[in-house]
């Protein structure tokens, strides 16, 4: 890659963001106390991009039930629930109750305090104490990166054939495919790709957005 190319990617990510549907004043709201609460935690979030991404697969996939690992502040919970149809819900799993206080006060904004469930504790815990029914139509990974294999063998049964699972951060800034990075998260996460890669029961792809969204479809 040219040096030209390297310093047109964010300029090129600007355009992606400008070109989305923009976040309405609520997530606008929500980004911004993040940003001002935890400023060293914020990074976390997902891209607004990403979030009107997965309002409108949540939209075009009909799912009424929702499965999320990893709420922080809830701007990912918040954009998939609002794609929910009507009598649809969504569990959120997370283990801080300092970042998903700031959650629930904004789910309970959007009117969303009915359709979302927080559980808090580890989400393998969580995951393992669900019944296999009903099962869920759409799962988001996004906790612990070094767990990400375990939540998606957790996951994969519970999720009704054609239903979809997304795992966030799965190009970790780039650093999958830098032989010289060799951080536990960083190999948690290229475990994981090449996990899902082989699973015959799915189909899937890699979708450069955001941090990177590995999608996958149950057959
Ligand atoms: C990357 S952030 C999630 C960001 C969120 N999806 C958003 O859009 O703002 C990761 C979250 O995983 C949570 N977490 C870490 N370890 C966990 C575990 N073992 N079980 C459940 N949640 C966990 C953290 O508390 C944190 O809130």
């Amino acid at each position: 890659m040219t040096r030209t190319t390297d310093s047109l990617i964010p300029k090129l990510q600007e355009y992606v963001a400008a070109n989305a549907t923009a976040p309405d004043e609520i997530l606008r709201d929500l980004a911004d106390e993040t940003e001002k609460l935890f400023p060293d935690d914020n990074f976390m979030q997902i891209a607004p991009e990403q979030g009107a991404f997965m309002t409108l697969l949540v939209q075009i996939s009909g799912a009424e039930r929702i499965v999320e690992i990893g709420s922080f502040t809830g701007y990912s919970a918040l954009c998939m629930a609002r794609g929910l149809r009507p009598g649809g819900s969504l569990l959120a799993c997370d283990i801080s109750e300092e970042w998903t206080s700031v959650a629930q006060r904004y789910w309970k904004r959007a009117g969303l305090d009915d359709t979302i469930t927080l559980k808090l504790g580890p989400a393998l815990d969580t995951l393992r104490a669900l019944p296999m029914e009903p099962q869920f139509d759409l799962a988001f990974i996004d906790a612990e990166k070094e767990d990400y294999v375990e939540y998606w063998e957790e996951l994969v049964p519970r999720i009704r054939p054609g239903g979809l699972l997304l795992a966030d951060n799965t190009l970790h800034h780039g650093q999958v495919v830098d032989p010289e990075e060799n951080a536990t998260n960083v190999q948690g996460i290229r475990a994981f790709n090449a996990r899902v890669h082989e699973d015959d029961r799915v189909e899937h792809v890699l979708i450069p957005i955001g941090d990177g969204v590995n999608l996958a479809r149950k057959k």
